[in-house]
């Protein structure tokens, strides 16, 4: 399976391809979480990138294209993997074409989040990230348990540096103007697929796992 997750910030992108990646046993390519990485790592090109990202604008198209070729080129992506973050603007989508065409590997779908914009603002600002395990986890909605799981296990919430209302509004403008036409784009070459992410997470996830054909007790 190849896909793309198109969606606003805080649909649930990275919510939803974590469950399928376990499930279908192919890599989530969050690029986000690989800037992020590479902020952390402290390299010239994450040091580069971090005003950028902490603005909620988008790193250059020229970037983004070589760190997409080097993560699809890497073997653990030859079975297929879930594209999350990425393409983000027209040329991106173009060039990911490009690169889908030399490597043979056709998209199978685009997979439209949708959600309205009202409910976005409390899921990003609620968000946290267990630093030990990576799991996605909000203050309004995950359950105490989960969050004392983390907790508990010595880990700590992390609140994301672009997850306070004055950039998620830039994000959110930015999404709308540089990210939304790509919804067309996918539709007019016969790929995009929509759910609608309003819901629980398992909701959403039951949704998804029908526009994509997995009926339950299938793979
Ligand atoms: P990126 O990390 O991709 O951020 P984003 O697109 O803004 O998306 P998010 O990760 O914020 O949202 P999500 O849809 O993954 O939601 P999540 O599942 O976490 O990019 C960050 C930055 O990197 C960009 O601004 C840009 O600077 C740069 N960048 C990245 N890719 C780029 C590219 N291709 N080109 C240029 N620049 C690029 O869910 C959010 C919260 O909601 C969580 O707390 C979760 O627990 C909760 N939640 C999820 N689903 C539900 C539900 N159904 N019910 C209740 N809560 C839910
Ligand atoms: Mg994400």
């Amino acid at each position: 399976m190849r896909i793309v997750l198109l969606g606003a910030p805080g649909s649930g992108k990275g919510t939803q391809a974590k469950t399928l990646m376990a499930e279908k046993n192919i890599p989530q390519i969050s690029t986000g979480d690989m800037l992020r990485a590479a902020v952390s790592a402290g390299s010239c090109f994450g040091l580069q990138a971090k005003s950028t990202i902490d603005a909620g604008n988008l790193v250059s198209d020229d970037i983004m294209l070589g760190v997409i070729s080097e993560r699809l080129g890497q073997p653990d992506a030859q079975d297929g993997f879930i594209l999350d973050g990425f393409p983000r603007t027209e040329q991106q989508a173009f060039d990911l074409s490009d690169l889908l065409d030399q490597l043979d590997q056709p998209l199978d779908a685009a997979v439209l989040m949708d959600v309205g914009f009202d409910i976005l603002m409390k899921r990003l600002t609620g968000r946290r990230t267990c630093s030990l395990t990576g799991k996605l986890l909000n203050i309004y909605y995950s359950s105490q348990a989960e969050l004392d799981e983390c907790l508990d296990a010595g880990g700590e919430l992390i609140h994301r540096l672009d997850d306070n209302e004055e950039v998620i509004e830039n994000r959110l403008a930015v999404y709308r103007r540089k990210t939304e036409p790509l919804v067309d784009y996918f539709r007019s070459r016969g790929k995009l697929v929509t759910v609608d992410a309003d819901g629980t997470i398992d909701e959403v996830y039951d949704r998804f796992r029908k526009v994509l054909g997995m009926d339950v007790g299938s793979d």
